[in-house]
């Protein structure tokens, strides 16, 4: 899946952060059905460090905005990190699996169509 302009949350660096985390997402799914283990095990390490940075810039603009479901929000990405750390240690030891790479990239997707665009009405408040 790509990112399409019905994604935008209408915030510059979001949604910039969005479409590298989508383009990184590519990455690891051609990685994968390539059969290319040292090259996923790369994308998901690079894409770990791309979550926790995109996590960080979005909790910093919901709190600024006032968002009302932000503890929620907050919640779900906690939880997303553990789950992400933990992949990501499987995949050092190169275990990587299809099913994996399909967690990622579903979670991820659903959540910037779904929870990420809930937000965007109160950035522009
Ligand atoms: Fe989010």
């Amino acid at each position: 899946m790509k990112w399409t302009q019905a994604l935008a949350t209408g915030h510059e660096l979001i949604d910039e952060q969005h479409r590298g985390l989508f383009h990184c997402l590519e990455e690891l799914e051609t990685a994968t059905t390539e059969q290319r283990t040292l090259l996923a095990v790369y994308s998901i390490t690079r894409l770990k460090h791309y979550v926790r940075e995109h996590f960080e810039t979005e909790e910093a603009v919901m709190k600024q905005c006032k968002f009302p479901k932000f503890k929620e929000h907050i919640a779900e990405h906690e939880n997303f990190r553990t789950k992400m750390a933990a992949l990501q240690g499987k995949a050092v030891i190169l275990d990587v699996s299809a099913e994996m790479v399909e967690f990622l990239a579903d979670w991820l997707i659903n959540h910037v169509a779904e929870s990420d665009l809930e937000y965007a009405p109160y950035l522009r408040k």
